[in-house]
């Protein structure tokens, strides 16, 4: 538990897991972003505007493989990208660096499967 000043930040590490719905979708970060539309303010320093990275070249949006952490369930999606690791919309799996890492849960990317 860290007092970074306008918030407690509690930094933590998954000693365990299990599925406890198996037929229900996990509550993701993915989820949150894809279904609640969870985005960054506008005045934030993580904020992207996604009109600006549409791409219009529709045969390389088809070809963006979605893939999932095997560890939490976490969907990479090229076109959605990961905002608050600066890579941005439209960057394909295989253009992620070495040392990326799943943004739930620390996985890295050798814990991902094409979906
Ligand atoms: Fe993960």
């Amino acid at each position: 538990m860290v007092d970074v000043g306008s918030h407690i930040l509690f930094i933590a590490g998954i000693v365990d897991n299990d599925i406890l719905f198996k037929n229900e979708k996990p509550l993701t970060y993915a989820y949150y972003h894809e279904i609640k539309k969870g985005l960054a303010p506008k005045n934030a320093p993580t904020y992207i505007d996604e009109a600006k990275f549409k791409s219009t070249d529709n045969k390389t949006q088809s070809t963006l493989q979605k893939y999932k952490c095997l560890a939490c369930g976490y969907i990479y999606d090229p076109e959605v990208g990961d905002p608050e690791n600066n890579i941005p919309p439209g960057t394909a799996f295989d253009d992620l660096p070495d040392d990326w890492t799943c943004p739930t849960c620390g996985s890295p990317k050798e814990m991902f499967e094409p979906i």
